[in-house]
């Protein structure tokens, strides 16, 4: 049996190990963090598609509104934002990932969005590392930030892990990922996710931050949105199949062997976004659509289908690797997009969005005609 309160007692007494990991994990679990970024950046890690480009917006050709008046603003959890756009989880957990991630929490202050870190399982197994996620709250002081732990880590540490992550940046919330994919293809990942649903269960109770469940790149599906919603989750962060692919990124770390051609296998695999987020809407809420969103129109599809806010990485980590300006420049020209296509579907503010009309066609179309 896992020990979910401490998760410390798996190994005592060994001198190489600090509170059950060994400084070889330590070394492994920051350095993945690294590779991750690196190969995100350097290597064409997208793949499929999201399904946001089956769907389009009713155009209005009398929107009897205001393009310069138009209110993007929104509210998520109880939190006032000036805009659904969300960076999604990324980076922290090496010392090198710092700096991309003052920058992103720079921008996040500077917008008014909300911004989530990656997994701090590095800098909870080290605590030398974590400044690469304290500099988020310290460059974002008063924006939504969300904290972020996996589900393994939660089962085997318990919601003291969990909470130490919301402490440790200050979070309003914490996003407990789900990423069974990735942890088959990656070669030192976790097969086991036995008991995984009880711990989220576990934590969300009585826990006195609310809980996102959140998947990494092949989407949830309405069967697991009910699980999640019965564990007591407050949000779920659909994370679709179309943009970032962690076969593909797992695939690229492989470089040789058996796991690479699984990566290569499973390069398809996954719940398209726009198809997820139909899905899951109708199972509850509020929503993060993330997966593959690549402009503000994609941002406006999803509120239309039923999102509260809109999740980027990837775009978003491409313009931090480049600059501060060149990542203002990018969330200009998403906000810009945004507001066009609220501006000819008739839409003054997100609730208005909320309700324009969409065409389904093609591939996702025929998935969700079938399902229903
Ligand atoms: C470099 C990189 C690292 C990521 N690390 C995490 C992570 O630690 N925890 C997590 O929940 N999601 C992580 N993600 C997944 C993103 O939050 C997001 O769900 C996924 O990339 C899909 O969005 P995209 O297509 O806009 O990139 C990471 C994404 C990228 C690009």
């Amino acid at each position: 049996m896992h020990n979910r309160e401490t998760g410390y007692e798996r190994h005592p007494g060994n001198p190489q190990r600090s509170g059950g990991i060994t400084i070889e994990d330590r070394k492994r679990t920051s350095s993945r963090k690294k590779d991750h970024l690196l190969i995100c950046c350097d290597n064409a890690v997208e793949y499929g598609t999201s399904g946001f480009n089956d769907i389009r917006l009713v155009h209005n050709a009398l929107p009897e509104c205001n393009l310069n008046t138009i209110d993007t603003s929104a509210r998520f959890l109880g939190h006032p934002l000036k805009s659904p756009l969300f960076i999604a989880a990324m980076t922290g957990g090496h010392p090198d990932t710092t700096e991309v991630n003052r920058r992103l929490a720079c921008a996040a202050e500077r917008f008014g969005i909300g911004i989530g870190v990656g997994s701090q399982r590095a800098a909870l197994e080290n605590p030398d590392l974590e400044d690469s996620f304290t500099v988020v709250r310290e460059h974002a002081p008063s924006a939504f930030v969300c904290a972020n732990l996996g589900i393994i880590q939660l089962r085997e540490h318990g919601p003291e892990w969990a909470d130490r992550a919301v402490e440790m940046i200050d979070a309003q919330a914490l996003c407990v990922h789900l990423n069974p994919l990735q942890e088959a293809i990656q070669p030192e990942g976790d097969r086991n996710l036995d008991g995984c649903l009880d711990a989220l269960a576990h934590l969300c109770d009585g826990c006195r931050y609310p809980v996102i469940a959140k998947e990494t790149g092949s989407g949830i599906s309405a069967e697991t949105a009910r699980k999640l919603w019965s564990a007591g989750v407050a949000a779920i962060d659909i994370g679709g199949f179309g943009g970032t692919n962690w076969a593909a990124v797992e695939r690229e770390r492989a470089k040789t062997g058996e796991q690479v051609r699984l990566g290569e296998h499973f390069l398809e695999w996954g719940i398209p976004t726009a198809v997820s987020l139909v899905e899951v809407v109708r199972t509850g809420g509020p929503i993060i659509a993330t997966g593959g969103l690549r402009s503000g129109t994609d941002m406006a599809k999803a509120i239309a289908l039923g999102a509260e806010l809109c999740g980027m990485a990837l775009p978003l980590l491409k313009g931090a690797m480049q600059g501060d300006e060149a990542l203002i420049h990018t969330i200009e020209e998403l906000h810009a997009q945004l507001r066009v296509a609220m501006f000819c579907t008739g839409s003054k503010t997100l609730t208005e969005l909320g309700r324009a009309r969409t065409y389904i066609t093609g591939t996702t179309g025929q998935i969700l005609h079938t399902e229903e």
